[in-house]
């Protein structure tokens, strides 16, 4: 045994000792061969294109995320206030409910539906801390995949938000479409919706952008709701109500409220996507909220139940920090009046440049109808350029938009909406 292990260590160290061979490690293309690569997201290469510009002119139209007047990030003072605030309070760590917490549920579905509610003071909602509205969405895509009685349809706006039809079909339901935007007009194409949604079989599900709609900025009148209404709920179909821009189209929360309230006037249950991403400027804190409205406490109490099992195992339970701070901001009266004069803030910022690109597109000379860029509200505007035009835009005169023509008009500034009124007009004539 000795003389054997003697010769093994030896042996092991006449290996040790020699130069280390070169061993060319043959990979083979392991499990992802046959992974494609994916087409980068629109939005972030336009963003992408306009970092590398040198171009001192260069404006960025193509960022979903408000600027102040001097194009920079805003974090709005009552959110610093209450970040203050909950360092103060010394907070622990601990995980929080599945559905968040009760108080800041509580708070989210009164801002949407009103103090009074009689849906909130009946209890009929079950409702969820969702991760912003993305999540929310996703969380009702979910449901509604599982739970709901009729076909697994859902009807989404021609054009919509880029992220809903792969939300909705990742939760496993079947996406179809309804017009809503006339080209022709810039406008809402509100006969070719009501003819569209009249055709929609029963017990469907239809998506509404609450306010704001993105991408076209075109919402219907009140009296427009009024009628979608009566069409929705004669075709016995579900409205899912995606509200993303609360206070931030009109700069008043409750106009902006005004068709989800309104549907639940007229009786509809219905399933409703918030999120403070926008209103309260909190994009990365990733806080929102999902409800579905029921016919009883009851009901709602079971839905609500059955929520928390789809939720468990997706993310177990939401982040602490953003519902920390709406709470803190919703749950403080004063603090939630200085919240509601900094989102006025925001909207009136938004609509003064709409403003101000139509005028100086008249200044310029356009004898082309903006009208609607005023007519249209919230974030975007839908400029109905075409694709050549905005290809011009972008390498003559280093504006960065979508090719669909769409603008954030959070990008715009009272500083370079005359060199953009000029390039459009140039682009346009
Ligand atoms: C119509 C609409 N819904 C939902 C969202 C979700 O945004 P977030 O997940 O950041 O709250 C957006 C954001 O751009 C939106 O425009």
């Amino acid at each position: 045994m000795a003389s054997a292990s003697f010769s093994l260590s030896s042996a092991c160290f006449k290996l040790l000792s020699k130069q280390p061979a070169v061993v060319t490690l043959q990979r083979n293309n392991g499990w992802w061969s046959g992974v494609e690569m994916g087409p980068p997201d629109a939005i972030l290469g336009v963003t992408e294109a306009f970092k590398k510009d040198t171009n001192p002119k260069k404006i960025n139209l193509g960022v979903g995320a408000y600027r102040d007047d001097n194009g920079k990030p805003y974090v709005l003072p009552s959110v610093r206030t209450a970040e203050e605030n909950i360092i103060q309070k010394k907070y622990d760590k601990e995980y929080c409910p599945i559905s968040g917490t009760a108080d800041f549920c509580d708070l989210s579905i009164k801002l949407a539906l009103g103090d009074d509610s009689p849906v909130v003071s009946e209890g009929l909602n079950a409702t969820v801390q969702g991760i912003s509205g993305t999540g929310s969405l996703r969380i009702g895509g979910a449901f509604l995949a599982k739970f709901f009685p009729g076909a697994k349809d859902i009807y989404l706006p021609t054009p919509s938000w880029g992220n809903h039809t792969p939300i909705f079909k990742h939760s496993g339901l079947n996406v179809k479409s309804y017009r809503y935007y006339e080209p022709s007009t810039c406008g809402f194409d509100f006969n070719g919706a009501l003819e569209d949604i009249n055709a929609i079989p029963e017990n469907s599900i239809i998506l509404l952008h609450a306010c704001a709609h993105n991408p076209t900025g075109v919402d219907p009148k009140p009296e427009q709701w009024k009628e979608l209404s009566e069409v929705v709920k004669k075709r016995k179909l579900f409205p899912f109500f995606d509200m993303a821009y609360q206070g931030f189209a009109s700069g008043d929360v409750v106009g902006d409220a005004f068709a989800v309230r309104y549907f639940l006037s007229q009786g509809h249950h219905i399933a409703l996507a918030q999120s403070y991403a926008k209103n309260m400027g909190l994009y990365g804190e990733r806080v929102g909220a999902f409800t579905l409205t029921g016919g009883s406490k009851e009901e709602a109490a079971r839905v609500l139940s059955q929520v928390k099992i789809l939720i468990r195992p997706m993310y177990s339970n939401p982040p602490i920090n953003g519902a920390r701070l709406v709470t803190e901001i919703l749950g403080n009266a004063d603090l939630k009046a200085q919240w509601l004069k900094e989102v006025k803030g925001m909207a009136d910022r938004i609509i003064s440049v709409r403003q101000q690109l139509k005028s100086n597109l008249e200044k310029e000379g356009s004898t082309k109808n903006w009208n609607h860029i005023t007519d249209q509200i919230g974030m975007f505007c839908f400029t109905g350029l075409q694709a050549p035009q905005v290809e011009r835009l972008v390498k003559e005169f280093s504006v960065y938009l979508t090719k669909d023509g769409r603008i954030s008009m959070a990008g715009v500034t009272s500083k370079n909406v005359e060199y953009l009124a000029h390039a459009v007009h140039q682009v346009s004539k």
